[in-house]
């Protein structure tokens, strides 16, 4: 038995899929998600499951509609501002992983300073934002060849990555039932155990979190090597 996750990773898919059927816009659905979110942050904490890493928005993403695009910028703008005083009770650290200079430089500022007022935090919410694992994969290939030869190793790459500090996800839950990876965490994922279910992020409940922790617990772990 593994015990509890310490690392959960989120793919939080369906949002828009959850709206249409509801006969609402796109972005009601990323709102109803963001909710969703704040719920399963509230369940980690609980479980004991210590970083909680979430794909929000994708380097693939900018090529949504301007108007979902926008949505959902104002949606994070709106989060950092409503949960921040949640986040600091709760004694939660919040950081973005992607390459962040692509978006809104206000929202830019809000994350550094959200990011320095919550670093010393046990609890983590990590924020994938204009991330794509093959760009991370790119952007840490950089700083590594600068490395010198005896630091070019996988534990020196790793640590060329966005949040070297983090342990990779022990557990990558993804909603609506979709079989992939989509350029999440690619380097991190080598040994996570995955948990894939039907339900839509919006629909994503304490009980179908409860399943992915006791699947996760009943996964026999070798990483490569024997029982
Ligand atoms: C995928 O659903 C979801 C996204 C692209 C955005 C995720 C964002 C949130 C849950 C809310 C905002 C997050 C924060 C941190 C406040 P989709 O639109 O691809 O759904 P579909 O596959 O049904 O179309």
């Amino acid at each position: 038995m593994n015990g509890v996750p310490r690392h959960v990773a989120i793919i939080m898919d369906g949002n828009g899929r959850w709206a249409i059927s509801r006969g609402q816009p796109r972005l009601a659905g990323h709102r109803a998600g963001a909710k969703t979110l704040e719920d399963v942050l509230g369940w980690c904490r609980e479980a004991g499951v210590e970083i909680l890493t979430v794909y929000a928005f994708s380097t693939e993403n900018w090529k949504r509609p301007a108007e979902e695009v926008n949505g959902l910028m104002k949606l994070l703008g709106l989060f950092l501002r409503n949960k921040r005083a949640k986040l600091i009770r709760d004694k939660v650290r919040f950081r973005v992983i992607g390459r962040r200079s692509d978006l809104p430089e206000k929202l830019q500022k809000k994350i550094a300073a959200l990011e320095a007022e919550t670093a010393t935090f046990p609890h983590q919410l990590v924020v994938a934002l204009s991330y794509g694992g093959r760009a991370e994969i790119v952007d840490a290939a950089r700083r590594f060849a600068a490395l010198p030869p005896e630091r070019q190793t996988e534990a020196g790459f790793a640590s060329c990555l966005y949040a070297p500090d983090l342990p990779d996800p022990d557990l990558i839950i993804r909603t609506s039932g979709e079989f992939r990876l989509s350029n999440f965490l690619l380097w991190e994922c080598a040994y996570s155990e995955f948990f894939i279910t039907e339900t839509l992020w919006p629909d994503f409940d304490h009980a179908t979190f409860g399943r992915a922790l006791a699947s996760y617990a009943a996964r026999d772990r070798r990483k490569g090597g024997h029982a």
